[in-house]
């Protein structure tokens, strides 16, 4: 077949040259072939090593092939591995700065709002105060006015007690006589209530002082004064674990803690009980004042009262400092003594808790007033 072409391309061709050529070439594959035929017949071993070498040279050029398109893809990849590395590190950096703005944003964002929290705590508390700067003042206008109008009535009163003294008439007599004692029972329930009103008034006018006598003591005396108050059913108990002194004005003390005591006593009209007075140093208190909502921090010494009557219910806690309020029948209560132990408390820099529970198996409450610490003994 390869003849044929061959010898047709030499007749064709017109070129002495290019016949010469091609029949070089065409001798040469002849050749070649005669070779290998040659070859395969005197070394049949040897032929078949040169055919796996050549088989092998070939499989070696397509795998150097193979290999150069590898190595060109690898850079490939290395390339666009760099390109999104690159583009990464971009992300990330706008990424940090976008999370530090947020974190700016939502740090603004909070100091804002406890900003807003601290201004509306401080507007309550600026309302609350014009409220009672208010109160006060028209309490103590009331309570003057209707002392000087007493005064004329229980005057006038001890006069009829003389006249009815004069009188023969012996039924006349009496009955004037049950008059004037009503008169005279329900004007002393007026002069106290008068005599509240003025204490809750004159605690912002009073100049504040401090007493030297032992706190310990005072409370002892307050306890003797008020047992006569208290019915059989009641007793007292107290642990009086500290010998500090509260920085507070004797007669301050004196009523704070009769207001307490006779609130307890109160409380456990019902079914009597203990009342446990204690003082103690605290340390560490970190809730916020039942009267005032200020925050307390530090060291105090605790003067308590325990009762184990009725509980307080919550909505009465957030209101029984406010003046006035009661919720005791009427003639019982002037609703006067928490907003007078709540002033008192203050203008000693101290601060009140109230733990209350209303239900079984331990129903009462706890007044703790916390006064700073002035020294210990
Ligand atoms: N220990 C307590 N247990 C239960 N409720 C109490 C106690 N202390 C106070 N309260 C409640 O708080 C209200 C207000 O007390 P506050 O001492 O100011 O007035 P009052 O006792 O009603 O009248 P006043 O003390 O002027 O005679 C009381 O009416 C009562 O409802
Ligand atoms: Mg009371």
């Amino acid at each position: 077949m390869v003849n044929e072409q061959v010898s047709k391309a030499i007749r064709q061709s017109n070129n002495k040259v290019v016949r010469l050529l091609i029949k070089n070439r065409v001798v040469r594959a002849k050749f070649k072939h005669k070779f290998k035929r040659e070859l395969k017949r005197v070394n049949q071993q040897l032929y078949e090593k040169i055919q796996l070498i050549s088989v092998l040279s070939i499989t070696n050029q397509e795998l150097n092939i193979q290999n150069n398109e590898k190595n060109q893809r690898i850079t490939e990849l290395i390339i666009t591995h760099k390109r999104i590395s690159a583009v990464n590190e971009k992300f990330l950096a706008v990424n940090e700065e976008l999370i530090l703005q947020a974190i700016e944003t939502e740090k603004r964002v909070l100091k804002l709002t406890q900003t807003h929290h601290k201004n509306r705590i401080l507007n309550e508390q600026l309302n609350h105060m014009q409220k009672l700067e208010s109160i006060s003042r028209l309490t103590s206008g009331i309570a003057h006015y209707f002392n000087n109008i007493l005064g004329c009535v229980l005057g006038y009163n001890e006069m009829n007690q003389d006249v009815s003294d004069n009188i023969i008439d012996e039924s006349l007599k009496a009955e004037l006589e049950s008059n004037t004692k009503q008169i005279d029972v329900a004007g002393k329930r007026a002069t106290e209530l008068i005599g509240k009103m003025l204490t809750y008034c004159r605690q912002d006018t009073v100049k504040f002082k401090i007493d030297v006598k032992p706190t310990v003591e005072v409370i002892d005396e307050v306890l003797v004064m008020l047992r006569p108050a208290l019915t059989s059913e009641i007793e007292i108990q107290t642990k009086l674990e500290c010998a500090a002194n509260i920085q507070i004005d004797v007669m301050d003390l004196r009523q704070i803690l009769t207001e307490l005591v006779i609130n307890a006593r109160d409380a456990m009209k019902e079914c009597g009980g203990i009342i446990v007075i204690s003082l103690q140093i605290v340390r560490n208190v970190r809730p916020y004042c039942v009267a005032c909502a200020g925050k307390i921090s530090g060291n105090f010494i605790e003067l308590s009262v325990t009762d184990n009557g009725s509980g307080i219910e919550p909505d009465v806690i957030s209101r029984m400092f406010d003046p006035f309020f009661t919720t005791k029948e009427q003639g019982e209560g002037t609703g006067l003594g928490l907003s007078i132990v709540n002033g008192i408390v203050h203008r000693s820099q101290g601060h009140i808790l109230v733990d209350s529970t209303m239900t079984a198996p331990n129903p009462g409450t706890t007044f703790r007033l916390l006064f700073p610490i002035l020294t210990v003994i």
